[in-house]
Formats: structure tokens, sequence, C-alpha cells
């Protein structure tokens, strides 16, 4: 550095025209250069963002001459004066845009290589670059601003969640990593032992059991930030390591549980910025289903609605609708009739499907002009507003699911509005729509075992209502298990679980479990179960899709600073790899 007397260290981000005058140190990166000859402007890059700096020939030669040397990526300290630019050099499009830096000195504390792909392009053009490169680079890759703030965005969200859970009196306890398989659907993660060859720890899919040991163990309110592991098929919102917000709680009231969750949920967003209203809608699964035909309602969205009692017995006749089958509408705002192409696009949607579709609605009113207006009057639909109607196909009716029609209607709605999504301003990525779904399904018949299986899992409680259908009606009996839902994606779920033994073993010999194999898989869970467990119950929240959600991503991968790819390979440090046969044979593992 030069002889000028040191100035203090600043981030580029933060300048403003409060420090016109100032004399600051910049440290960071060569984010572009701009050579107009006599004078060299770089834009100078930290995590906070940039400031242009300038460098002028007719003021200091022997400095213009050393930025010369200057390119993407090199890493400097600057000191230089604040000066305010004119309006019609400012910058309206960056922060710092109505400042720069007048260089008084330089520092080059080192070049770099060209970077593999051009670190300054605008945000949002970034899918000019392959997925496989930003991971590959990923420490090039985080170095462009929206990353910087992907990753602030997440450290805020997270102090905002331990503070939420602080002030409510829980506490945050740490539960192992290498420990037995938990039973949450997935496969588990195996980590092979030295000490006993053949025997494997599996890395927690969830810390489910041991939450619930902990209210055993007279916790009474725990939660943790913590990394869970399930290899299973990966899609944008789904990671192999992802982070719960985890929580527990000894006597619950599931009402009181909710207004914690939403509180802290509200913490977390305004963390981000943005305000939600509380308290969120709650929704029984099953009205969940027959208003939006899926357990993960987009609330952003209108309701479908069955219009079918609006149609009089004739217009019925005439266009082939079933006695007593629903007719369900789906209504998109703004986004007036569908062309004849959009029309045929849409078809294929029904295509092979159990489902007709009257997607022209102007044929409907014009030749049932009563029934049109009916039908709009009870979708308080507005003029401009699409409307599709489906019914079932005539063989379909008689399906077993009695939802089936629902969940094509709820598929075609999504799809619709995705479709129209840009360029009517629908599904509005800062409008945060939480909702709760309760009572779902104890079970789900899974056809190829040919048992049930637990819809959450196997430690949920029954409805106490419905405790005598599991010996009677297994497929009737719902859950006190819930699931709260943020624009059309599942956000966490939790249950009351079950606290006496008896009805633990019941639900273990109801999921095809005998007694034999409990005992071996979850004896020492049953045994706790017999030393006074108190009634309690928790949820688990997604923090990766909550942060993706916030920051308006479309994938958890944007989120998370090393993330892997869909087939779960971490590109950059390459894992997994092959190993030593050496550091094999300790562990008594040979592979075929
Ligand atoms: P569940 O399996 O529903 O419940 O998980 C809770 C929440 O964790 C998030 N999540 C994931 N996020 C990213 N990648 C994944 N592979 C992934 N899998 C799950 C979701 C989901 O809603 N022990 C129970 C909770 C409880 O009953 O308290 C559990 O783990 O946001």
């Amino acid at each position: 550095m030069s002889d000028a007397p040191a100035a203090a260290p600043r981030y580029a981000g933060e300048l403003t025209t409060h420090d016109i005058g100032k004399t600051v140190l910049l440290r960071g990166w060569v984010h572009r250069r701009r050579d107009l000859g006599a004078l060299l402007f770089i834009d100078l890059r930290d995590r906070t963002g940039l400031a242009q700096i300038v460098f002028d020939q007719a003021q200091s030669p022997g400095l213009h001459q050393k930025a010369t040397e200057l390119r993407s990526e090199y890493v400097v300290a600057v000191q230089g004066h604040v000066v305010g630019r004119s309006p019609a050099t400012a910058n309206p499009n960056l922060p710092t845009g109505a400042v720069e830096v007048v260089a008084t000195s330089l520092d080059i504390l080192n070049d770099a290589r060209t970077p593999p792909f051009p670190l300054n392009i605008e945000t949002g053009a970034e899918s000019v670059i392959s997925e496989e490169t930003r991971l590959k680079y990923r420490y090039l890759d985080l170095r462009r601003p929206v990353m910087q703030q992907n990753l602030r965005l997440r450290h805020n969200v997270t102090i905002a969640i331990r503070r939420a859970f602080d002030a409510q009196g829980f506490l945050e306890v740490e539960t192992p990593f290498m420990t037995r398989s938990t039973p949450e659907g997935a496969r588990d993660y195996l980590v092979p032992s030295r000490v006993q060859p053949g025997s494997f720890y599996a890395l927690p899919q969830s810390p489910q059991l041991f939450k619930q040991l902990l209210m055993i163990g007279g916790c009474d309110r725990y939660f943790q930030i913590v990394r869970c592991f399930r290899d299973e098929d990966l899609r944008a919102d789904r990671h192999p390591e992802f982070t719960q917000i985890d929580v527990e709680m000894s006597f619950p009231d599931q009402e009181q549980l909710f207004q914690i969750i939403e509180r802290m949920l509200s913490d977390a967003c305004r963390a981000a910025g943005f305000e939600i209203t509380l308290p969120f809608p709650r929704l029984s699964w099953e009205e969940a289903m027959l208003r939006y035909g899926t357990d993960k309602p987009d609330l952003r969205l209108p309701p479908l609605t069955d219009v079918a009692t609006l149609v009089p017995e004739d217009a019925a006749r005439q266009l082939q609708l079933q006695p007593d089958a629903p007719l369900l509408a789906v209504r998109i705002p703004g986004v007036g009739a569908l062309s004849r192409r959009e029309r045929d696009e849409l078809r294929p949607l029904a295509e092979g499907r159990p489902v007709r579709l009257f997607e022209d609605f102007a044929r409907i009113e014009k030749s049932y002009p009563a029934l049109a207006r009916a039908i709009r009057e009870k979708l308080t639909a507005q003029d401009g507003d699409l409307i599709v109607l489906l019914a079932p196909a005539p063989a379909a009716h008689s399906s077993t699911d009695r939802f089936a029609l629902h969940t094509q209607a709820s598929t075609l709605r999504l799809a619709l509005a995705q479709r129209f999504a840009e360029r009517h301003h629908l599904l509005d990525r800062k409008d945060f729509r939480f909702l709760w779904v309760t009572s779902f399904p104890m079970f789900e018949w899974n056809a190829e075992a040919s048992r049930w299986s637990s819809a959450h899992h196997p430690f949920t409680s029954p409805l106490p209502e419905d405790v005598a259908f599991l010996s009677t009606d297994p497929g009737r009996a719902r859950a006190q298990a819930y699931d709260v839902v943020l624009n059309g994606i599942e956000l966490g779920s939790g249950s009351i679980r079950i606290h006496r033994r008896e009805l633990q073993a019941e639900i273990f010999r109801l999921l095809g479990m005998d007694d034999d194999e409990a005992r071996a898989r979850f004896g020492f869970f049953l045994d706790a179960l017999e030393y006074g467990t108190p009634p309690h119950g928790g949820i688990a929240l997604g923090l990766d899709r909550l942060v993706m959600l916030l920051a308006g991503a479309d994938s958890i991968r944007e989120v998370v600073a090393f993330p892997k790819t869909a087939r779960a390979i971490d590109l950059m440090v390459s894992a997994p790899t092959p190993v030593d046969p050496t550091q094999l044979t300790p562990l008594g593992i040979a592979l075929l």
C-alpha cells in the first residue's frame, strides 16, 4: 500500500452519499472494468455489493498505470475519497450508484485466472451458465451478489427462528448423527462401524425418536435446527441432506402449537422483509381435497367449485353429464378465454385420464346462457377470468378414489396458472399464503405390500373419535397430523404422538410388524413409553424450503452453500468417491 494514512475499512455496498468527503479503504474483487483511456473504472465487489472506483490518469498517472493491470476477480485493496456523482453519471440501478471512490492507492493482493463463467452477469440471467459449472466452481458462484444475498437471508432467518423459540422457552438440544434407522419413508445413508464389523449406523432421516425421548426425559419444550439425511429421488425442493426446524413439546394443545409455529414463521418472514397475516387459515384434509384437489393448496389461486347442481336436467343430458357426478369449475383470474392454440395445448393434460374437459366456456355461454351466468355468479368470476370445467369420463365415475376428479382439476389449475403466470402476474412470489391442513388419514393402503402404511409416521396418534376404526376400518381413521403449507409447497409436517405403549404396539401390528420385529426395531422406545411418558407432539419444517420461498428461488440448491446435484453428487469436491480397499478391510466390507 502507498504511504497514504490508513483509512477505516468499509464494505463497498454500504457506501452512501453520507460518506461523501470521507477517505475509505475497500477490499474485494474486481467485478467489472471499464477502460475509457484517461479514466479507468472498476466495480469493486465484496459480500455486500458493488462500488465504483475511478482511476484518473490526469491526477495520478502511476496509479492509473497500475490499474490497467487489473483483470476480473483480482483481489484488491483500494483507498480513496468518496465523491458524489453528477446526475448524468449516477447509476440508479446500483444501491451505491450516487457515489464513487476516487482512488488514492491500489494494492493488488492477488491475481486470478479467468473464471470459467462470468461472475458479473445480471441477476436472473444465470440460466445461461449450466448448473453443473456453477456447482463445480461453487466458490466462484458464491461470490455473485445474489448468492451472497441468499446466504445472508438464510442467516437472518435462522437467527430469527432461534430467537423466536428461545422467547417461548424452547431449548435447543443436539441429537446424534450416528444412530439407527428412523422410519420416515426414505432410504437411509449408512455408516459402517469399524469396532463392530458388519454393523452400521444410519444417519438420521429426522430426529423423530430422539425428540420424543427428550420429552420422556423431561425436556418439555425442544427445538433444533438440524441436518437430516435421506437417500431419495431428488427434486427442486428435495436434497439428500437438508435442514429441519425440528420442534417437540410436552402437554401439547394443537392450537397452542400452531400459534407458536405461526409466530416463529411471522418472525422469520419479517427477518426477510415480509409481513404475513396471522392466524393462518385451517382446513381439514378432507376440505382441502374437496376445495383444492390437493393436500398442498396454493391459496394464491381461487378454489375449485362444484357446479353440478346448477346444470338443468336437459342441459346435463345434452352435455352427457352423469347424474350425481361432480362438475368442477377451475377459475384463473384475468387470463381471458383461451385461444384455439392454447386450448389445443391444454387437451393433452386430460388425454389418457378419466376426465372430460370443457375448455371452451364461450360455447357454454352461447348454448346455455342462463347456466353460464349461474356458474359465473357462483364462482364470483369477473369479466376476463378463464373458466374451464371438468367432469368424470363416462366409465370413471365409479372409481374408488373419491377425489380422482378433484386431483385432475388441481393439476389443471396449477398448469394453467403456471402457463400464464408471467403474462398475467399470477402466483406472485412475494405473496406468502400459509395454511394449516389438519386431520390427515392415519394410513395409506400399500397395494404392493398388501398392507397399510402410515400416512405420516407410525408414532402419530389417531383422532380420539376415530380410535375404534383401527380395528374395524383403518382406512377411515384420521390422524392428529397436520401440515403447514406455503404457496402449494409442504413446508412442515407434524403430529400429536402416541404416548401409550399399548396403542403404539397396536399401530406397529396394524402396519404389518409382528411383536418380535417391533421389539427388534423399536424395543428401546416401547420400553421408554412405559416409564411415564407425557402427552407430546411436534412438527418439523424444512428450513431450506422456507428460505427458498423467501428468496423467491426456484430450487433449494440456490439457498444451500454447497449443494449436490440431482444425482446426489458434490461436483466440487467429487463426492461420493470409491475408497481404497485398505479402508474397507478393517470395516469388514468387500465390494462385489
Ligand atoms: P417430514 O418427513 O414430513 O416429517 O419432514 C418435515 C419437513 O422436512 C422437509 N423435508 C425436506 N426438505 C428438503 N429435502 C428433503 N429431502 C426433505 N424431506 C423433508 C419438508 C418437510 O415438510 N419427523 C417428522 C416431523 C414430525 O412429525 O415432527 C418429519 O421428518 O419441508
